[in-house]
């Protein structure tokens, strides 16, 4: 059977090193992952807990229902002001009141042009990932330092060693999913 993934870039920049990092993981992958890309980060309403009730608004229901229909997910997170991207948690935020990662395989990456690789909104979507019992799979995260040397002008990457790391992470979140 194949496996559907759904892949998410915190970042909503046209140029984002993450979405980079997103398709080019999405290139490298087995043919049997078969990937949808969320595109709606920017469209969530702002989670505001008043609205979260019944189905709520209609781009949060899309969400939710990405998230339960994937067998496994994909999050690659720049890191903003030494925590997770707004718009990022704004969508977890919405989820809380779900069970739709309950158990869900589930992939981390962060992406910094840094020497800390975006480690803290790492540690911190983590945290987050765990109050809505995501199953963050075990050599599934990766946190990535000086990523625009390791990438060129398109977005390809030109580190082997990071093309190994990302299939090792795309082969435990199938592993997970086994
Ligand atoms: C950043 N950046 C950044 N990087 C980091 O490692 N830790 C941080 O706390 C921050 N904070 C931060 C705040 C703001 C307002 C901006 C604009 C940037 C740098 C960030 O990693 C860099 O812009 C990346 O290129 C963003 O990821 P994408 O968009 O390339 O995926």
């Amino acid at each position: 059977k194949e496996l559907s993934v759904l892949a998410i870039s915190g970042s909503l920049r046209k140029h984002s090193s993450n979405t980079a990092l997103m398709n080019a993981m999405i290139g490298l992958a087995p043919s049997r992952m078969d990937w949808k890309i969320y595109q709606g980060l920017g469209d969530l309403p702002h989670f505001n807990p008043d609205d979260d009730h019944g189905d709520g608004p209609v781009e949060v229901r899309e969400l939710r229902a990405h998230i339960q229909a994937a067998d496994a997910v994909l999050i690659c997170t720049p890191e903003y002001a030494n925590g997770v991207p707004g718009v990022l948690k704004n969508a977890l935020d919405w989820l809380v009141s779900t069970t739709v990662f309950l158990q869900k395989p589930t992939a981390v990456i962060s992406a910094s042009p840094t020497p800390m690789g975006g480690d803290k909104a790492h540690a911190s979507l983590l945290l987050t990932l765990g109050m809505i019992n995501a199953a963050v799979v075990e050599g599934g995260t990766l946190i990535i330092p000086h990523i625009t040397m390791k990438m060129d002008k398109n977005g390809a990457i030109t580190d082997e060693q990071l093309r190994a790391d990302l299939s090792s992470v795309l082969q435990a979140l199938e592993r997970a999913c086994r």
